[in-house]
């Protein structure tokens, strides 16, 4: 049956629809409908177009498909060169070539359109009578591959150009790029089907665009950015780059946000500037900004040389990788006491610093890209980012380089305090078990000791901390407590009034509880519940100190790793001394030592859900568990207890079916003793 005069109809609105949609979407970035309603115009055409084939046009949106492979791109003349940009590097270079320009034409100042410079393809897309005919890559600049089947897979490519005010011919210049989180989106999926993975954005576009099979292409996320224009022929543009561009975006082409038209030198080095700052967050990579004289018919008086104009260039960011020299390999202690390698380096210059260290991150890292010193090695650095050594040029390697194995360089110690190194089972990172006398993990540590929940000091923040530890006038949290009203005065900032006040604090935490105290010292894996547990099953500190691995176990919520923990953190001499000096300047009441038998919810089995306001679910699990509970994560006739938080579900549900004891957020809190 032939499609009746409604169904052309119907098609052809659903066309000019899905046409207005992407244009909102793509060329001003300002869709009107959601997604899945943008997605039922499409099938609505797919299904009509499955039904009357006759009604397929090659610029249906539906034909981004791709088609069958080709065995090898057609060669194509393009109507204009696609000419290139001559590079400007430092100040002294764009400087001189804005002064060349101005001497050229014989102006004082002249307006420019600044651009980001896309990092990924050429690619000139030609509209006759407002279609797109042909995609083609750059080539030599005057003859290049026919890739229309790709291009037209790109769904920020429109087919058709919008409105009728158009020249016949057109060449709209776009970059075809991909976008951070496609890039990662693309490798996580060839991940998954086994495939090889790219190494970077550029890669995948290059490699996407020139797919002779256009149905791969398709399953690419591509997008673009127009930049200019090539043949133009029966019609006119506008006189200037920055209206041509807004132009294009009109036609319904993407144009880059970024794009602006800025007055004189000092401009352009303002739009490099800001857009330096902002480069980690476009979301997809540039490596530079171009300038273009603004006004069309300058651009024709200073014309090009040698395939590039003399109107443009590009300002380049600096490399953020290069080349150096390894020359030993470092081991350092971070704040959380974890010992990380880091390579030393021949001073080399990465994204505009000098770099002399870049950092290894741990042992598997250095295995994985088998770093060795005297390597030499590629370095980047990436914005804020600390600069790491990406990977080894192997080829250059010395004779007898050996590998490198971190515990094995620092003697199983830490290089700060000299307490032991470890690196546990499962784990990447080698740890210092040094808790509170590591001078690398010192502010830490007592900023942890004067929180709220430990010793609460108040008034002993990060920045005075800072101060007494740079000073030297706190080496362990035991100096806390002989600190002197003279010696507080002296710092910065700090008036007398505060310095009394803090004082008065220490003073006041002196009285505290062994829970409280236990946690404070920072021991691994010693949360508030863990304390709690250990003070009700040893009632003081001194068994806890004295108890083996096996004694620690015997405690409810205690297993083998947080009893190694322990352990380990009183077996250091340094831990122990300052908890023994601790001992002598607070004191805690003491603790009636609770048999289990005694523990309120011994045996009994509870269930969490719902979402607590007072705590995280782990720390109300070690909670209970410290009451002697069992907490499990289904509801059965088993279940004792279920406690509901905010927005319980059908958990809940099912213990009041089952009849099952419910208590809420509050009676939960008078329960543990928190009320
Ligand atoms: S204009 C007029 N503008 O850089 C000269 N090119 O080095 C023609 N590129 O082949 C290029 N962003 O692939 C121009 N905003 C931009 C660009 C840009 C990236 C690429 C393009 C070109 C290469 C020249």
């Amino acid at each position: 049956m032939s499609a009746s005069k409604q169904v052309r109809s119907r098609v052809e609105a659903l066309r000019q629809q899905i046409a207005h949609h992407n244009y909102r979407y793509y060329a001003l970035d300002d869709p009107e409908i959601p997604d899945a309603e943008f997605d039922a115009l499409m099938r609505e055409l797919e299904s009509l177009e499955a039904e009357y084939p006759e009604l397929i046009t090659p610029d249906s949106p539906t034909q981004r498909v791709g088609g069958a492979p080709s065995e090898a791109f057609a060669e194509v003349e393009h109507g204009e060169p696609m000419l290139s940009l001559a590079n400007a590097f430092g100040e002294q270079e764009l400087t001189d070539f804005d002064r060349r320009v101005r001497e050229r034409l014989d102006a004082d100042e002249v307006d420019y359109t600044a651009e980001t410079k896309l990092d990924g393809l050429a690619v000139s897309l030609r509209y006759e009578n407002g279609e797109l005919v042909r995609g083609a890559t750059r080539g030599d600049g005057i003859r290049g591959e026919d890739v229309t089947a790709n291009v037209k897979t790109i769904k920020a490519v429109p087919l058709k150009l919008r409105g009728s005010e158009y020249p016949r011919v057109i060449e709209v210049r776009c970059e075809v790029f991909m976008t951070h989180s496609g890039f990662e989106r693309l490798n996580a999926a060839q991940r998954k089907k086994d495939l090889k993975t790219f190494a970077n954005p550029r890669n995948a576009a290059a490699g996407g665009l020139r797919q002779l099979d256009s149905r791969i292409t398709a399953e690419r996320p591509l997008t673009v950015f127009c930049y200019g224009v090539g043949q133009i022929s029966g019609g006119d543009a506008p006189d200037t780059q920055y209206e041509r561009l807004q132009w294009l975006k009109k036609l319904g082409h993407r144009v880059s946000p970024e794009v602006k038209r800025v007055h004189g030198l000092k401009e352009c080095f303002k739009y490099y500037e800001e857009i330096g700052n902002r480069r980690d967050k476009l979301g997809y990579d540039i490596d530079g900004v171009v300038f273009k004289v603004d006004r069309v018919d300058y651009q024709d008086r200073l014309g090009q040389v040698s395939r590039a104009p003399r109107w443009a260039v590009a300002y380049k960011f600096p490399a953020q990788e290069q080349t150096t020299r390894l020359t030993a390999i470092d081991v350092q202690v971070g704040r959380t006491g974890i010992l990380t390698p880091v390579a030393r380096l021949e001073p080399v210059r990465v994204g505009g610093v000098t770099v002399t260290n870049a950092t290894l991150h741990n042992q598997d890292e250095i295995d994985r890209k088998d770093v060795r010193a005297g390597d030499t090695v590629i370095v980047r650095r990436a914005g804020d980012v600390i600069p790491e050594v990406v990977s080894v040029i192997k080829e250059k390697r010395r004779k007898g380089a050996k590998r490198f194995n971190l515990l094995k360089h620092v003697k199983n110690k830490c290089p700060v305090c000299g307490s032991e190194a470890l690196r546990e089972e499962g784990e990447a990172a080698v740890r210092c078990t040094g808790g509170l006398v590591c001078a690398a993990q010192r502010k830490q540590a007592i900023f942890h000791f004067a929180s709220r929940r430990a010793m609460d000091i108040e008034g002993l923040g990060i920045k005075i901390i800072d101060q007494l530890v740079d000073n030297e006038l706190v080496k362990t949290v035991a100096d806390i407590y002989t600190l002197d009203r003279d010696t507080l005065i002296g710092l910065e900032r700090m008036a007398e009034k505060s310095a009394d006040n803090l004082l008065e604090n220490i003073e006041k935490s002196r009285d505290t509880t062994l829970p409280r105290f236990l946690y404070a010292l920072g021991i691994r894996d010693v949360g508030e519940a863990t304390a709690q547990s250990l003070a009700l099953h040893f009632g003081d500190l001194d068994p806890i100190m004295k108890a083996d691995e096996e004694a620690l176990q015997e405690v409810p919520d205690i297993g083998p790793i947080v009893a190694a923990h322990i352990r380990h953190f009183f077996d250091q001499p340094e831990n122990r001394q300052v908890a023994d000096r601790l001992r002598k300047e607070v004191r805690w009441p003491k603790i009636e030592k609770k048999r289990e038998e005694d523990l309120p919810l011994k045996d009994k089995t509870v269930v969490l859900t719902g979402t607590l306001s007072s705590m995280e679910r782990n720390q109300a699990k070690e909670r209970l568990m410290a009451l002697g509970a069992k907490v499990t994560g289904s509801v059965s006739k088993n279940t004792d207890l279920v406690i509901a938080g905010e927005k319980a579900g059908s958990k809940l549900t099912k213990a009041e079916k089952l009849g099952v004891e419910v208590i809420d957020e509050d009676a939960f809190l008078k329960m543990i003793g928190n009320g």
